[in-house]
């Protein structure tokens, strides 16, 4: 009994799917803290991953869901967001003349983002848009193990018979595997405050967790809400039995 209530919580609460990623590729099983039914983030990884995406993903990459506001999840105080936030240069107005005006970021603002228009994103990309990142876990099947997969499935040439137009890259998981992003990470490339390695393997670990948490920031309290409504129902079922059993008692079949 038992068994099958566990095994019914963990259908209820896990939505991943272990698909195969776009390349055809078999995508790499990683462990993560987020997994399972009783699976949280890790808030030292969070951190990390902010402090990857912020150094080096959001040169190209934009995360307009997000709202500096949204980091104090992470474990920062306010003061530590306002200050994240003030580190931007913001667009806003028109003032009281009609003029747009700069000022430092506030903690309501959304994420900046690298480019005025996806035009001039393609521009100089090569004509590939780096997608928005907000939501990309939840976008391509199996989100994590994928974006993960992606960040360290680079290879330094294409295999005999392939041929890279300039700007393109080989990498065993993207989709048809030509991909228009130069491998952003490599060992030693951004330095952790914390003592975790710096390596390309544990940044491309840290923000594929930011990444996750970013598409599903109420994936805890979905879980615990989940697990409590399960524990409610089969106390409920085993009271509902007894009562049954009980009322039932002096009728013969
Ligand atoms: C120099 C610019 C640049 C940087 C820096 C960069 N990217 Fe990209 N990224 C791109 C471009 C361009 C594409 C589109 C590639 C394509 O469509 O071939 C892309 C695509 C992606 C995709 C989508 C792949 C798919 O399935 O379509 C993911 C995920 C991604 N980047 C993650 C990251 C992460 C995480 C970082 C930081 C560690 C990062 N990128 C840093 C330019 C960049």
């Amino acid at each position: 009994m038992l068994r099958v209530i566990l095994l019914i919580g963990a259908l209820a609460v896990s939505p991943v799917a272990h698909a195969a990623g776009g390349g055809g590729e078999k995508l790499p099983n990683e462990h993560w803290s987020f997994e399972g039914p009783f699976g949280t983030y890790d808030r030292g990884a969070l951190q990390r991953g902010y402090q990857i995406y912020s150094q080096v993903c959001s040169a190209c990459h934009s995360m307009k869901y997000l709202s500096y506001r949204n980091l104090s999840a992470l474990g920062y105080s306010p003061d530590e967001v306002k200050a994240i936030a003030s580190q931007y240069t913001i667009i806003d107005g028109p003032d009281d003349e009609g003029e747009m005006f700069e000022r430092p970021g506030k903690p309501s603002d959304r994420f900046k983002a690298p480019y005025a228009n996806d035009n001039a994103a393609k521009y100089v990309n090569n004509g590939a848009l780096p997608p928005d990142l907000s939501l990309i876990t939840k976008a391509r099947p199996n989100g994590a193990n994928y974006v993960y997969g992606l960040l360290t499935g680079y290879e330094d040439h294409a295999p005999e018979g392939e041929e890279l137009a300039t700007g393109q890259y080989w990498n065993k998981y993207m989709d048809g595997h030509k991909i228009a992003m130069a491998p952003p990470l490599a060992d030693e490339v951004v330095a952790y405050e914390d003592g975790s390695a710096t390596t390309l393997d544990q940044y491309a670990r840290d923000v594929t967790q930011f990444l996750t948490w970013a598409a599903e920031p109420e994936m805890e309290v979905r879980k615990r809400t989940g697990i409590k409504v399960l524990l409610f129902l089969s106390i409920f079922a085993f009271i509902m039995w007894r009562v049954k059993k009980k009322i039932w008692k002096n009728v013969k079949y």
